[in-house]
């Protein structure tokens, strides 16, 4: 079959394999620091949809899973910082170990208030988990505890990262082709 996304693809900056081995080590680290913790692992979504089902499967440990949809504030050129949630907690988070599970950290504007969040709310302990690190493009002070790849600054797509709502289904992770951002399709 004719694959629809692979022709807008300038390079692949990850490949599939090196995310399978890599996330399975994650796997291993979570499960041996939070082994009897009950960790919950806490995906933001929606880019963190598909690391995190996998993640999960890595990770031998008895953990539940919840998620938080959000988004940032944004005008023309530049994101504000401001952080909006779209979709809250279903569940009370009083107590528990929480591993946030992001797909990128960039300026860490996000991650940055939904560890202010979660401690108003309760949380005993805070972790993060994220399969890409952008740390060029800092802003806020966070650093995550477990990092899949530190990635250039480059705009990524690929294993639930979208250019514009697309492309979160590419088993890679890569980088578009000019044209892609020029042509209004
Ligand atoms: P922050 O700038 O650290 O707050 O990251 C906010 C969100 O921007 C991330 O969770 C991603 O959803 C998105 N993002 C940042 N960089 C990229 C990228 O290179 N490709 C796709 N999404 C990105
Ligand atoms: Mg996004």
């Amino acid at each position: 079959m004719r694959n629809e996304l692979e022709g807008d693809i300038l390079k692949i900056l990850v490949t599939e394999e090196q995310i399978k081995a890599r996330v399975a080590e994650l796997g291993e680290e979570l499960g041996r620091r939070f082994q009897d913790k009950n960790p919950l692992f806490l995906g933001v979504l929606k880019g963190s949809f598909v690391f995190m089902a996998d993640l999960v499967r890595a990770c031998p440990v008895r953990s539940d899973v919840e998620f938080i949809a959000v988004s940032s504030y944004q005008n023309a050129t530049v994101s504000s910082g401001r952080v909006k949630i779209n979709h809250d907690l279903q569940q009370d988070i009083t107590g528990r170990n929480l591993v946030i599970v992001e797909d990128i950290l960039d300026s860490g504007n996000t991650l940055a208030f939904l560890k202010d969040y979660f401690l108003t709310k309760g949380a005993a302990s805070i972790t993060i988990a994220t399969l890409l690190d952008k740390p060029s493009r800092r802003e806020k002070a966070v650093t995550a505890d477990f990092v899949g790849f530190e990635v250039p600054d480059e705009f990524v797509v690929g294993y639930g990262l979208d250019y514009s709502q697309r492309y979160r289904n590419l088993p890679y992770i890569g980088v578009l082709k000019p044209e892609v951002y020029t042509n209004s399709r």
